[in-house]
């Protein structure tokens, strides 16, 4: 197989490097996988409108996420056990993110403890996705949870019956920012600024719950709308180019997150992998805003009709 050179080349090494079983996992998504499929085909929906002439030969790709500001607006998605694409597991997907600047988010999932991750990646982005346990001694992290296979530690410990109210809860015990992931609809994002959150990822988990649920791309103008500035709003989902990191960003996403994209970098060579990964989004990323003529991620949101849903061109077929 040929080096990789975009980031989809991965996919293929990883499903070679890969048992079985985790490239099953790491792949699939829900039910009929509708959504898996639209969550990358949406972004093919959207085309660009380039204002050329522009002088981009200084281009700031910077963005700004909670108020920290990253040099590219790519960053790494929570995901679950790490180590089964690689012996370095979540130490390296951090450590690639840590030595570009950019952030990581570890999952509740994780086959690191995130006193490791933090040893080993001082000073850099970090999140934590926390699912919240029906135990609040377990949200809070002062009770161990018991090994278990995935599907029974969803059933057995996380807690169905949370409310709304509960994040003002998760507030008043920490003094952290809080980002409420897999909001999908502008009713949901306004009743997240209700209560108050920081942030927003417009999201659907990879399309492994809800199979149906719009493409994540295709949901952000609405909750960008009802946000209305009010919190910070980010993306994840079928993000693979740099181009597609364009879109999302020009469409208001202060930064966007990639999931299985770094389970594939992953694989394919540990921490150089996912550097290999990160660097691809960033590089392309660059370029297409230099080909577009914007000279900083605020000049692209602020641009007119830089990114118009393909019906924006009536086909003559
Ligand atoms: C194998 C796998 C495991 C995941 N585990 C988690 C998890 O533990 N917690 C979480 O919030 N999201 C999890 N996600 C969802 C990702 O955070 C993210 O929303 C999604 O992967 C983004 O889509 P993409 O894979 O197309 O980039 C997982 C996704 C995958 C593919």
């Amino acid at each position: 197989m040929s080096q990789p050179i975009c980031v989809n080349d991965f996919e293929a090494w990883a499903k070679n490097k890969l048992t079985k079983n985790a490239w099953d996992y790491y792949c699939g998504g829900a039910t009929e996988e509708q959504t898996l499929q639209d969550n990358c085909a949406a972004f093919k929906r959207y085309r660009l409108r380039p204002y050329v002439l522009n002088d981009v030969s200084q281009v700031d790709t910077s963005s700004s996420v909670l108020g920290d500001t990253i040099p590219f607006p790519v960053c790494i998605a929570s995901t679950a056990l790490n180590k089964l694409a690689h012996e370095g597991g979540e130490i390296a997907s951090a450590k690639a993110a840590s030595s570009l600047g950019s952030g990581f988010m570890q999952s509740t999932v994780s086959t690191t403890s995130i006193e490791d991750i933090a040893e080993a990646t001082p000073g850099s982005l970090k999140w934590m996705q926390l699912y919240i346990f029906k135990s609040q001694k377990m949200s809070k992290g002062i009770q161990g949870v018991d090994g278990s296979g995935i599907k029974d530690f969803a059933t057995k410990y996380i807690d169905p019956a949370l409310q709304w109210k509960d994040i003002l809860w998760l507030k008043s015990i920490s003094k952290l920012p809080v980002v409420l992931k897999e909001i999908i609809t502008a009713e949901m994002a306004q009743k997240a600024v209700e209560h108050k959150v920081d942030g927003i990822v417009v999201s659907n988990h990879g399309a492994r719950q809800l199979d149906g649920v719009p493409a994540t791309i295709d949901a952000l103008p609405e909750i960008v709308k009802a946000v209305n500035g009010k919190c910070d709003v980010f993306l994840d989902g079928g993000v693979r180019t740099g181009t597609d990191v364009l879109k999302a960003v020009a469409m208001g996403a202060k930064a966007v997150f990639v999931g299985r994209p770094v389970l594939w970098g992953l694989a394919y060579d540990g921490e150089n992998g996912v550097k290999s990964v990160l660097s691809i989004l960033r590089d392309e990323f660059r370029m297409s805003m230099q080909l577009m003529g914007c000279r900083s991620v605020k000049g692209l949101q602020e641009g007119k009709n830089l990114v118009v849903p393909q019906t924006f061109y009536p086909s003559n077929l």
